[in-house]
């Protein structure tokens, strides 16, 4: 059993057992992957505070996420496709996420199904909805995430068209995969994978394959996307279908602040500040840029809660400190799900964890409730000075 005392070192396994075309996927951005990159590079560029001589006993990271308790305040985000980083995925990693007192988000576009993953946990779970342009798979889906117990509907607004990732193309991204020369060869190296997934039925579009109509190819997400998404999805349509869902609404994508001002009107739950991982508009800012006008502008009147760059416990304190009330991670728990299954997800969740709450310590804090700016070096100009 390898040693693993970081992110990093469940990305180098997750890299060696995972087939390329699904490392590919989870480790891209759209195009030149500028704000992909940046995500994480304006994260380095905010320091912390070192303070001393402070009580470090009785230290806290529990709290509160749109009311519901979490160990630490970091959710599982949703990720498309996760039932291909390990047979089973979703599952793994909903089991994984419960028995650690995390948030948990099913994709719509996720291999195991909403009651596959309802049958195998016995907490709710959080699902995230794609409008697609068919009502009927729309209203249906809502109604299957009721009947699971879902506690929460995520709203992604910022993927009705899919941005383009240029190695999902060249690697012909499918689930399951199609099984060409290159593949093949990838497979041969990839057994442990291949053994796993030969055991498991579940190689397909869970929530969709038998529940939605009209797309000409059931195995990629590419398909999906231009062919269902609905791209005329409004206000309008994100009223109808808070209507219809009755419960408790996080909208996911808001990068600037008017979007942000119009969905603290609109009177979601909580918001999530995200460029998707800098999978959708190249050019777009750093996510971590935006929090804080964000925060300042409807920080009083909605739960501001911060994805996009996050693989480390510092940078969730960071993300804290400048006012979220919830983050989340996806790449840095699929590295740990790739890398060893359920065990490598729980791994990844300690380790953030265990540097969210040995930074809090040595920055002052016993309670990750008490983080805020005055924890922070943040450089002239980080959120402002655009024209
Ligand atoms: C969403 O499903 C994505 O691929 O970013």
């Amino acid at each position: 059993m390898p040693v693993i005392t970081c992110i990093d070192d469940l990305k180098r396994l997750y890299k060696r057992r995972v087939p390329k075309m699904f490392y590919d996927y989870a480790e891209t951005g759209s195009w030149t992957e500028q704000t992909f990159r940046e995500n994480t590079t304006d994260f380095d560029k905010i320091r912390l505070r070192q303070r001393v001589a402070v009580d470090m006993t009785g230290r806290k990271t529990a709290g509160r996420m749109i009311g519901q308790e979490v160990a630490m305040p970091v959710a599982l985000a949703p990720v498309g496709m996760t039932g291909m980083q390990s047979a089973d995925g979703e599952i793994k990693a909903a089991r994984a996420a419960e028995a650690f007192g995390v948030p948990y988000t099913l994709s719509t576009m996720s291999i195991c199904s909403i009651e596959d993953v309802a049958a195998h946990t016995t907490k709710p779970f959080w699902f995230q909805l794609y409008v697609m342009r068919d009502e009927e798979f729309v209203d249906g889906v809502l109604e299957r995430a009721k009947a699971a117990g879902c506690s929460a509907l995520v709203l992604t607004l910022d993927l009705q068209i899919l941005g383009q990732r240029h190695k999902d193309l060249k690697n012909g991204l499918s689930a399951p995969p199609k099984l060409t020369l290159p593949v093949m060869m990838d497979l041969a190296t990839k057994w442990r994978w291949g053994l796993q997934m030969l055991g498991t039925r579940r190689r397909q579009f869970g929530n969709i394959v038998g529940h939605a109509k009209g797309v000409g190819d059931m195995s990629s997400l590419m398909s999906w996307t231009a062919e269902q998404f609905d791209p005329q999805l409004d206000w309008s349509k994100i009223a109808r279908i808070r209507d219809k869902w009755g419960g408790k609404l996080i909208l996911k994508g808001i990068l600037d602040v008017e979007d942000a001002k119009m969905a603290a009107d609109f009177g979601a739950d909580a918001i999530i500040v995200s460029n998707h991982g800098g999978r959708q508009l190249d050019g777009a800012v750093g996510a971590i840029r935006m929090l804080d006008p964000i925060v300042q502008a409807v920080g009083d009147r909605v739960e501001v809660h911060f994805d996009s760059g996050i693989r480390s416990g510092q940078d969730v304190l960071k993300a804290l400190a400048l006012g979220a009330k919830g983050t989340y991670v996806g790449r840095a728990y699929i590295y740990g799900l790739g890398a060893m299954g359920q065990a490598g997800v729980t791994r990844a969740l300690e380790v953030i964890h265990k540097e969210l709450d040995i930074t809090m310590a040595l920055c002052g804090e016993r309670d990750v409730a008490d983080l805020g700016r005055h924890n922070l070096l943040i450089p002239k100009g980080f959120s402002d000075g655009w024209e």
